[in-house]
């Protein structure tokens, strides 16, 4: 079990980029652009809610990223560890808005929304982000344009036609965001001792 946190998301996101080998040129396309040119290794995961912190989106995705791989080993080991990097890492960049157009803008206590940001779903500007860079299966396409699940009602369109991937990015998300993001969860967890080495390292 991986928890992610402000002290440890550099070198666990470091090791995630290390592990790309068979895409790495086109992921490090994207890497790049998305280090330079966005807010990535700063921005919130969302403007009020969920992570809404400096660096809460790459905590949160390099979570998603870790989980699937641990989920994946068990329920679906044929998935290419690359592809659940991928997936886990990209599936929220949408939430970055444009090149040097953020979506989300620091105020003083919070964020709010860039109001000259072109409207686009956020799981759509995912898919568009990424899919400049790296070529993705439609396996893969499908996963990050639905990995909210049915919770969106516009997802409808794919509801029991969900590929493999599509259900554990989905899942993944879910766990990572409302169980191990979730403070009172994870208090309770950490007093059970679920995150053993990982927990014992961010505190280091
Ligand atoms: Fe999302
Ligand atoms: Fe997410």
């Amino acid at each position: 079990m991986f928890y992610i946190n402000n002290e440890n998301v550099d070198q666990m996101y470091e090791e995630l980029k290390n592990k790309v080998i068979k895409r790495k040129a086109e992921f490090y396309n994207l890497i790049e652009f998305l280090e330079r040119e966005t807010t990535w290794l700063t921005s919130p995961a969302s403007t009020k809610y969920h992570l809404a912190i400096k660096k809460g989106l790459l905590i949160h995705s390099v979570g998603v990223a870790y989980n699937m791989i641990e989920i994946k080993k068990t329920m679906l080991p044929h998935i290419d560890d690359e592809t659940c990097i991928i997936i886990g890492l990209f599936h929220d960049i949408g939430k970055l808005g444009s090149a040097n157009k953020p979506l989300y803008i620091q105020n003083e206590s919070d964020y709010y929304y860039n109001p000259d940001s072109v409207a686009m779903g956020l799981a759509v500007r995912s898919l568009f982000l990424a899919s400049k860079y790296i070529n993705l299966s439609d396996e893969e396409a499908q996963a990050i344009a639905y990995h909210d699940g049915q919770y969106i009602t516009e997802n409808k369109i794919i509801a029991h036609k969900e590929s493999p991937l599509t259900l554990l990015a989905h899942y993944a998300d879910y766990w990572t965001a409302h169980i191990y993001e979730n403070e009172k969860m994870r208090e309770k967890l950490i007093s059970d001792n679920l995150f053993g080495d990982t927990e014992k390292a961010a505190k280091e």
